[in-house]
């Protein structure tokens, strides 16, 4: 199995068969990741650096855990304490970390377009995006596609919603060229100045912005977190009142005539976007999309060395 492309810049630029052979080898990958020795030796003679210009938990753990699964070897950057600080440009750290031998790299970055930039300079090493500024995160959307379809079956002809901030969400970006690439249906809700105008003939997707109707729609519903540190100029009141019109709590949940499935990427703004009773429930599978998180990387490092070995 072979991918159609020799970096992961975004789901944008993949073929749905590219997904699927994602989604395929992650199943492989899950069920190394249940025995009693989680390691393989796939990627023992290749180095990986994870270049991280932005602040993470899962993604960073989750690659870092997925390389060493891989038996890869591992160099970790942040951009704080490097010499970032004394004006270095991102192509130069990044060619001075390669001159050591480096063959992939994985990178977060707050500029939209920052792997796109990397692989066109750098069009010998495979470039894999971990979360660029407001533009993509696709890695994000193969796990939240790879939980949806363990727990639904599928993703073909799914109902899919989206709540919240999709202005500003880069995971909300990967996951509707996801799911519309996969035939799942997708709608987006929340509040109308969060959500890009034009955004329904552009994508293919619905908007509802009455959140009761949207979740009554849904078979799951993936709740994004408010990116207050994107915001530069204020689109809703008050953290208070976007929880009285759109946060997700119990009570709302139990007034639809069925059970739904949540999800939210991470981190949760507790009591915004979402109520504790809910992100802690049986309803939600948000530590099982932080679980796929090491499968689905596992799956994409692997699939991009072989396309760099063949
Ligand atoms: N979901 C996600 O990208 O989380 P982190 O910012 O912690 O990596």
């Amino acid at each position: 199995m072979q991918l159609s492309t020799k970096h992961l810049l975004g789901i944008k630029e993949l073929l749905a068969t590219d997904i699927t052979t994602i989604l395929t080898t992650a199943t492989n990958f899950k069920e190394v990741l249940q025995r009693p020795i989680k390691k393989v030796p796939s990627l023992r003679d290749t180095t990986i650096v994870n270049l991280f210009y932005e602040n993470s938990t899962r993604t960073r753990i989750s690659f870092e855990l997925a390389e060493k699964r891989l038996s890869a070897d591992t160099i970790n950057f942040s951009a704080s304490g490097s010499s970032v600080s004394k004006g270095e440009t991102l192509l130069d750290t990044v060619n001075n970390i390669l001159s050591m031998k480096v063959d992939m790299v994985v990178m977060r970055h707050s500029a939209s377009g920052a792997p796109h930039f990397l692989s066109k300079h750098l069009p010998n090493t495979a470039i894999i995006n971990a979360g660029d500024g407001i533009n993509e995160h696709p890695t994000q959307a193969l796990l939240d596609a790879f939980s949806i379809q363990e727990k639904l079956g599928g993703l073909s002809g799914k109902k899919v919603l989206l709540v919240g901030d999709i202005m500003h969400s880069r995971v909300a970006l990967s996951n509707i060229f996801l799911l519309t690439k996969m035939g799942a249906e997708v709608m987006l809700s929340g509040p109308p100045t969060l959500i890009p105008k034009y955004i329904s003939q552009a994508l293919g997707v619905r908007v509802e912005y009455d959140l009761k109707k949207a979740l009554s729609w849904c078979d799951v519903a993936n709740i994004l977190r408010i990116q207050l540190e994107r915001q530069n100029q204020v689109l809703f009141s008050s953290t208070r009142e976007y929880n009285l019109a759109y946060g997700i709590s119990k009570k709302l949940l139990s007034s639809l005539d069925k059970e739904i499935v949540i999800m939210h990427p991470g981190p949760i703004n507790r009591g915004v976007e979402l109520d504790s009773d809910v992100a802690d429930s049986g309803q939600s599978i948000i530590l099982q999309q932080v679980e796929n998180g090491v499968a689905i990387r596992m799956a994409v490092l692997y699939l991009l060395a072989g396309n760099r070995n063949s």
